[in-house]
């Protein structure tokens, strides 16, 4: 892939629109301002931002919060986060109460080369949303050049993430340089074997998923609460457990195609049930099949993660998307967080590259304690299944094959 990075750009004292994503989880108490719960989007512009300031350049700050469809929403301004950002930063941090307009323009105008400003919620105007050419050229007209560094917001095709790249030179920022080289590491040109993990409970929302995945892969395990659908396709009985049954003959053809592509399947031998989902309910390991009607599937048996640790063991590129079992809730942790700690422990020991995203992903890591030892976690979540769908993303194709120095 080629895209223009900041090491090719001239920085010093141009005003440079950067595209981050700052949709953190906030905490509401008592009708104060939001505070952010966790800073990891904010911490990944970090490296981005400092090299402009280190560059020169007056760093103006475009993002998104939550989906206020194109109107002024009080609750979904971006202001509480000024202060998490300016001490991530360690550097003051400006706010502009709009993106475009005289206040964008006038807070634009008072800022020196180093300076760090936040705009107001470009999704405030339906024009974000809708990649329109106007509002694009209304960002447009208080940059001089554009960085984008919203990997997990690129999946959108807004004036922010598309239109803008087209009106200014444009530039990958570090954090999007990351995620697209570590996807590339995991799908484009990987080490191989290559083994995929899928979880999470719902097939229908990743058939094109697993449809694109048996095609790449050397191995798919299916874990989580879709694999009762493929365990109730191939006959098993799955009790009172999760199971979408209308996609029984979808999931046969995923099975069907996975071994077209001699993509190794890995269902689950064994798992775990219960037949109430609270902490600590009792629960009993059960071959697939034997599973009474009261009882539901909850977790991944013992047999089962040890072969998928024996997976990982005999690949050495791992891609990781969604939770084995009900993670949040132990004992129904176990097979996630076993599995976790052991591609940790083969990635320590430079015998794997262990890529995971997603929403859940991310959260079970954290739960295991072992983000820091995967090669790569990305901060995405729609946008890293897009890209592991196969699926082009409109803010990373706008950065493409560039050449600024023809503008
Ligand atoms: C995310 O949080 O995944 C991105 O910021 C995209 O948000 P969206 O799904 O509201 O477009």
């Amino acid at each position: 892939m080629s895209f223009q990075t900041l090491d090719q750009a001239d920085l010093q004292g141009k005003r440079a629109l950067v595209r981050v994503d700052f949709n953190v989880p906030l905490s509401h108490e008592k009708g104060e301002d939001g505070q952010v719960t966790d800073d990891t989007r904010l911490r990944a512009a970090k490296p981005t931002i400092d090299k402009l300031r280190t560059g020169g350049a007056k760093v103006i700050l475009l993002a998104h919060f939550d989906r206020p469809k194109g109107k002024r929403v009080p609750g979904m301004s971006l202001k509480p986060i000024v202060a998490p950002l300016a001490k991530v930063l360690g550097v003051p941090v400006a706010f502009a109460e709009d993106c475009i307009g005289p206040k964008a323009r006038e807070a634009v105008a008072a800022m020196a080369p180093g300076d760090v400003l936040l705009l107001e919620n470009v999704r405030f105007h339906p024009g974000e949303e809708a990649n329109d050419r106007k509002f694009a050229d209304a960002l447009a007209a208080n940059g001089d050049l554009y960085v984008n560094d919203a990997f997990s917001a690129a999946h959108r095709a807004h004036a922010s993430t598309e239109a803008l790249a087209h009106r200014l030179p444009a530039y990958a920022g570090e954090q999007m340089r990351l995620e697209l080289d570590a996807l590339d590491r995991a799908l484009g040109n990987p080490e191989r074997p290559v083994l995929g993990i899928v979880g999470g409970s719902k097939v229908s929302t990743k058939l094109d998923l697993l449809r694109h995945l048996v095609t790449k892969l050397d191995k798919l395990a299916i874990g989580g609460g879709m694999a009762n659908t493929f365990l109730y396709a191939q006959g098993h009985d799955v009790g009172a457990s999760y199971c979408e049954k209308e996609l029984a003959e979808t999931a046969r053809d995923v099975i069907r195609l996975a071994g077209q592509n001699n993509c190794k399947l890995f269902l689950p031998l064994d798992i775990v049930v219960a037949e109430k989902l609270a902490p600590g309910a009792p629960a009993r390991v059960r071959d697939v099949g034997s599973v009474d009607d009261d009882e539901r599937i909850l977790d991944a048996g013992p047999e089962t993660v040890e072969r998928l640790c024996r997976a990982m063991a005999n690949s050495k590129t791992l891609v990781w998307n969604g939770p084995l079992g009900v993670f949040e809730i132990p004992p129904f942790d176990k097979g996630t967080l076993e599995a976790a700690r052991y591609a940790a422990k083969l990635t320590r020991e430079g015998k794997l590259v262990a890529v995971a995203g997603g929403g859940d992903t991310v959260a079970a890591l954290n739960a295991a304690g072992v983000v820091d030892d995967f090669t790569f976690v990305s901060t995405a979540g729609g946008a890293f299944l897009e890209w592991m769908e196969g699926k082009t993303l409109p803010g990373v194709a706008a950065l493409l094959n560039r050449d600024n120095r023809a503008r």
